[in-house]
């Protein structure tokens, strides 16, 4: 990536302060960007916000819950006093914990939901006048662009994550149609991108506790691999930059393949093994060998 890759450009990130959200901050300040970040403890923006200034990155941080629209309009418009326009917002702001559906109350699911999807639509809605084509501060030279982080957890099932699966699903869903409603009013590219499992991250550790004896081996999860958060910065960095600027709507998994993980069922010897026995069987028509699976029942 180019020293100047969003030279000029002004980013808010929702979350910024810490894990995925700080990484993207600083990358995006290292590569020429101001940036304003958006979290709900004092104390950790300001220590992000002290650690982007030593870099030499102009940084600015704003209290706020995503999930209160007073808060999202009142940090978009500050952003934009601030720094004079706002080109890109990111949405990284989440809640998550581990919970059996049966044990999570619908105020557990609604929390969740209400940080994840509502957060997310109130953040675009309320940058909206700041980033659209002929938008505040802009003129008319094009729109900026939003980018949602969200998750792999709802492409199959996951355990004990109901309420983010359902929040990460809406969050994809909103990716798609504002890439159609507001890339075609108002040329804002919007995408999403969703992470695998993140070292570093309150979201690993609070998924993944040290506590959880957690089998990785090759056998159970032939390609699970932790990511680090500098993979999902770069893949930010790339969604904003002007190399992307024909992708709308999409959303980038960056999980190292990790969602198409599944146990091997049968060695690749054996395979080699019994694949040319069973197709040469196959063509001469002989029965096939009882597998020991008992035959069901007729009902
Ligand atoms: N298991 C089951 N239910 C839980 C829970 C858990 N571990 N943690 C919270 N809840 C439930 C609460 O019981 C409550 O429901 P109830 O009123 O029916 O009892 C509801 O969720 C809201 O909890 P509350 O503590 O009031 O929410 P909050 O707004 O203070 O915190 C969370 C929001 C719960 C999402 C909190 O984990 C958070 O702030 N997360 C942000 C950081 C984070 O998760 N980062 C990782 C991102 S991947």
């Amino acid at each position: 990536m180019m020293a100047d890759t969003v030279k000029g450009k002004v980013a808010l990130i929702t979350g910024g302060g810490s894990g995925i959200g700080f990484e993207i901050t600083k990358e995006f300040g290292k590569h020429g960007a101001s940036v304003a970040i958006m979290g709900r403890r004092k104390s950790v923006l300001d220590s992000a916000v002290s650690s982007l200034r030593s870099l030499g990155i102009q940084a600015i941080g704003f209290e706020g819950d995503v999930r209160k629209k007073e808060d999202a309009t009142r940090v978009v418009d500050a952003t934009y006093q601030h720094f004079g326009r706002i080109d890109i917002l990111v949405n990284a702001a989440a809640g998550n914990f581990l919970v059996p559906a049966e044990d999570l109350s619908p105020n557990g699911f609604k929390t969740v939901m209400d940080i994840d999807s509502v957060g997310t639509f109130t953040m675009c809605h309320a940058a909206l006048k700041y980033i659209k084509k002929g938008g505040l501060g802009r003129g008319t030279s094009g729109g900026g662009t939003i980018m949602n982080i969200s998750a792999t957890l709802h492409y199959t099932a996951a355990w004990y994550q109901i309420h983010v699966s359902a929040a990460k699903a809406a969050v994809d869903a909103i990716t798609r149609s504002l890439a159609l409603e507001w890339g075609t009013d108002y040329d804002i590219r919007v995408n999403g991108i969703a992470p695998g499992p993140i070292g570093d991250t309150p979201g690993l550790s609070k998924l993944a506790p040290d506590e959880m004896k957690i089998n990785h081996s090759e056998d159970a999860r032939p390609l699970y691999k932790a990511g680090e958060k500098w993979d999902i910065a770069m893949a930010a960095l790339y969604l904003a930059s002007d190399a992307a600027k024909y992708i709308n709507g999409m959303t980038l998994v960056v999980d190292g393949g990790n969602w198409l993980s599944r146990p091997r069922h049968i060695s690749k010897e054996a395979v080699k093994e019994l694949s040319r026995v069973v197709e040469k069987r196959s063509r001469s028509g002989a029965p096939a060998p009882s597998s020991g699976v008992p035959t069901r029942s007729k009902m």
